[in-house]
């Protein structure tokens, strides 16, 4: 009797785009009533990269995922799963991302779909991408975490446009039969009791578009900015202990702490509570603010283009993110390493 052998998922390869202009601390001095000292004191954030108005998730998305399959080796066409994460899609409604970026890569005719976890998109993905490969329906997913957030954020208002970016991150995940390769573990949650933290009013169901959105501005990203930043670093925390505890392993062992970039005082507590040394935990929220579902696999890309992420480095992925989502994941990097 023929056996089939098990399959799993592994990381294979990662790609970035990050849009050109800079908008700087000091250029928000002239649009809002903030300092450069108040954002980097509070948040870590310098600056943030903003895509121009004819640019839109999917040309990034598509950019970033270019990228991740050229550094993967596997040929597009090889590809039978396209997913993105965004709350900011090019369409509200229809139709998705996936679905354009596929059509901008020439990936046809593979199911394609997107979906909204906000910050902690990217690491959904990843457990959506693990489910498909290890129950044999998918071999090559392609993964993208996009945003054009700047497209839902008030820039007269100080309590949020300070924080966020734009740009995207995408991964190939493959089907591997070698453990050494495949995901450790992963933990994806959400709580919609919070729902009122991190909202964007309309348009939707509740509030189709019409004057009064417009008027009341309903059409901006909300935030409840110090609640959700408590909450944060409790859940973060506790995640991230509760998955290394599982699987035996020891903070001091994990080369790479990749966590969502939405605040430095976020990471910082967080990785404090871990006991993390300052290599391990990477930063890029003071160049890129907070990308959403796009700032994990920025900074996973930024470790690699740095030659620093090594084929076989242990990643430990922690985010946190509007719903209330929040998912961390224990993984090695399965690709090759940049070298220069
Ligand atoms: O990615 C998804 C998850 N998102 C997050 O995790 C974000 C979590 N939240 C945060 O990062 C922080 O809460 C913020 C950076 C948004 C705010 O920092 P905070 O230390 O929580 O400040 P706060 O909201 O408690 O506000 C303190 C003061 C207020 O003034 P008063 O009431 O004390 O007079 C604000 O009006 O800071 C004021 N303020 C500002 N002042 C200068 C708020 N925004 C600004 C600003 N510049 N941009």
């Amino acid at each position: 009797m023929s056996q089939t052998k098990q399959v799993y998922a592994s990381f294979r390869s990662i790609g970035a785009y990050v849009p050109e202009k800079i908008l700087t601390n000091a250029d928000l001095e002239k649009m809002v009533d903030t300092t450069d000292e108040w954002i980097v004191k509070r948040t870590g954030i310098k600056e943030r990269h903003i895509a121009e108005k004819d640019e839109v998730t999917s040309d990034m998305g598509a950019k970033a995922a270019d990228l991740a399959i050229k550094r993967s080796g596997i040929a597009k066409e090889d590809i039978d799963l396209v997913l993105c994460a965004t709350v900011t899609p090019d369409y509200f409604n229809m139709p998705s991302t996936a679905c354009i970026i596929s059509n901008k890569l020439g990936i046809n005719n593979v199911q394609a779909f997107d979906i909204s976890a906000a910050c902690s998109g990217f690491v959904y993905l990843l457990s959506i991408a693990k489910a498909f490969i290890e129950s044999g329906m998918k071999k090559n997913v392609l993964v993208i975490g996009a945003e054009k957030f700047s497209s839902i954020v008030d820039y007269t208002d100080r309590s949020t446009c300070i924080l966020f970016g734009d740009g995207a991150g995408a991964a190939i995940i493959s089907a591997t039969e070698s453990k050494e390769e495949a995901f450790i573990d992963l933990h994806a949650s959400a709580d919609g009791a919070y729902a009122d933290f991190l909202v964007t009013p309309a348009p939707g169901a509740v509030h189709p578009a019409s004057q009064q959105v417009i008027d009341e501005g309903l059409n901006f990203v909300q935030m409840k900015g110090n609640e959700t930043f408590k909450l944060a670093v409790k859940t973060l925390t506790k995640d991230v202990k509760e998955i290394l505890q599982k699987n035996n392993i020891h903070s001091e062992d994990i080369p790479h702490f990749i966590p969502h970039q939405a605040n430095y005082r976020i990471i910082k507590a967080v990785g404090d509570a871990l006991k993390m040394r300052k290599d391990q935990v990477v930063l890029t929220v003071g160049k890129y603010g907070n990308t959403s579902a796009a700032s994990i696999p920025m900074a996973i890309n930024d470790i690699w283009e740095s030659g620093r992420l090594q084929h076989g480095d242990l990643m430990l992925l922690d985010t946190f993110g509007g719903g209330l989502t929040w998912a961390s994941a224990l993984l090695p990097f399965a690709g090759k390493a940049n070298i220069k």
